[in-house]
């Protein structure tokens, strides 16, 4: 029985008191990167498995331990997206983007899965934001990529978090690192873990973000990629670097950032915070110029980020971020009996074709226990319908934090129309300032 009402582990509700953190967070890192002119694509959850073994890599932890994969009953082998980028190269391809205005801007929020080991900031389910540029070689797209990631941090008032920057260098400098890190490595044999061993001879790199702590002491020490790099790839660097210079934007080079994807050539950085616990890396991106060539396209330079939602929300809650506020409920209509109850479904959606948010009684509770009700969800104001006021058409409207009562009169079409005269014999103005925001009519 536990198990059905339980989530499985490592996922996650959003309940609705934290959903609108949510909406905030994806709508403004949308909008921010539209501002760069990216725009929205929509790919679906699930791919084809070897469109991420071939991508991501078939030596990464993601594709050996961490793809929720499974065979359909058409007998295929389909994977849960474990990232976003895959499936947005292969939309791209499939619908023939390459081919036309370069180059392809896309942005997304996306669920991912991965089977990893949940703890603080990693989850079995999570959601990416992130954004692509297929097309784009010249270092000013590194940058601006770059740059997208940073306002958008910037615009939610993210606080503690730092820009970390390495060059992985391309096929042709990266055969000469290959070879040192085998070197490196081969004198480790005996205590690298078994993954690792077999990564030795196939993909030496990935050692170097293996999550075993043996293996990440061992890999402290080995030679970094950043000294082999070729000329090229290091004239990219430096004009990747001038132009976030020119932009204003901080960074510090680490040269012992790899990445845990196999598709990343040249440029690849990470937005670190050290306020989240081990998870500390809230978003991660690079150059990857030979994907769209690996999966049969055309060569295609490309570079894109993808930030983990969970880990800036997280941040964000930690450093003391500034959240905006739920819309609270407008008006309340509480109604004693049957004929005031129907009246108050009738004002209620009245008042809504008008743009308020308006509640009215769902329960069939007390007077007393619609009024609690109604303090609870932070109703701004409160009318109660009863009997006697059906008759008059005239009803006690309750500004709930002033306690200021006025009577209205309430009438067809969602209208309440004050009366001046009022419990506390206030003034017109008074009262205008304090109900002035409602349908009140001849207030003034
Ligand atoms: P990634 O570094 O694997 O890159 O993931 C990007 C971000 O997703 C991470 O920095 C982290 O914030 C979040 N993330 C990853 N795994 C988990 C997890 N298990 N739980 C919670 N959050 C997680 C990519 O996915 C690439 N596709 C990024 C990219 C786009 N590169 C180029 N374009």
């Amino acid at each position: 029985m536990a198990l059905l009402t339980n989530a499985p582990r490592g996922t996650q509700d959003v309940l609705p008191s934290q959903s609108g953190r949510w909406k905030y967070l994806e709508k403004t890192a949308m909008e921010t990167a539209a501002l760069f002119g990216f725009r929205e694509i929509r790919t679906p959850v699930f791919e084809h498995t070897e469109l991420f073994t071939r991508s991501v890599g078939d030596t990464t932890d993601v594709v050996q331990k961490e793809m929720y994969t499974f065979q359909d009953k058409g007998n295929r082998s389909i994977t849960l997206r474990p990232e976003g980028t895959a499936g947005v190269v292969r939309a791209a391809m499939q619908n023939g983007l390459l081919g036309d205005a370069l180059p392809v801007m896309a942005s997304y929020v996306v669920s991912c899965f991965r089977y990893e080991k949940p703890q603080a900031g990693r989850l079995r389910e999570f959601h990416q934001f992130g954004i692509e540029m297929l097309g784009a070689a010249a270092p000013s797209a590194d940058a601006q990529v770059i740059a997208v990631a940073n306002e958008i941090f910037r615009v939610l008032g993210v606080e503690g978090i730092r820009l970390e920057l390495n060059s992985i260098g391309c096929p042709t400098c990266r055969a000469a690192y290959h070879k040192k890190l085998v070197e490196y490595f081969s004198a480790y044999k005996d205590k690298l873990c078994e993954t690792c061993l077999g990564r030795l001879e196939k993909n030496p790199m990935r050692i170097l973000d293996c999550k075993s702590p043996e293996c990440q002491e061992i890999a402290k020490g080995a030679p970094k990629i950043i000294d082999y790099i070729c000329d090229d790839c290091r004239e990219h660097f430096e004009g990747v670097k001038t132009r976030l210079n020119a932009m204003g934007i901080d960074f510090v080079v680490n040269p012992t950032i790899v990445r845990g994807l196999d598709y990343y050539t040249r440029t690849v950085f990470e937005f670190v915070s050290e306020n989240i616990g081990a998870q500390g890396t809230v978003c991660g991106g690079g150059r990857y110029d030979g994907l769209i060539g690996m999966l049969g396209g055309k060569e295609t330079p490309a570079l894109g980020f993808a930030m983990g939602l969970e880990r800036l929300l997280l941040l964000m809650e930690k450093t003391g971020a500034q959240f905006p506020e739920e819309p609270a409920c407008d008006i309340y209509i509480a109604s004693m009996g049957e004929a005031a109850s129907v009246k108050a479904c009738q004002l209620a959606m009245q008042l809504r074709e008008e743009g308020f948010f308006a509640q009215c009684d769902s329960m069939s509770r007390s007077l007393k226990a619609q009024m609690k009700y109604a303090d609870k969800i932070g109703a701004r104001y409160t009318l109660v319908l009863g009997d006697n006021e059906l008759e008059t058409g005239v009803a006690k409207l309750k500004n709930m934090a002033t306690s200021q009562q006025i009577d209205v009169k309430f009438e067809e079409g969602g209208v309440l129309t004050a009366i001046y005269e009022n419990d506390q014999n206030d003034t017109i103005e008074q009262i205008a300032e304090s109900f002035g925001d409602l349908p009140l009519k001849n207030l003034l």
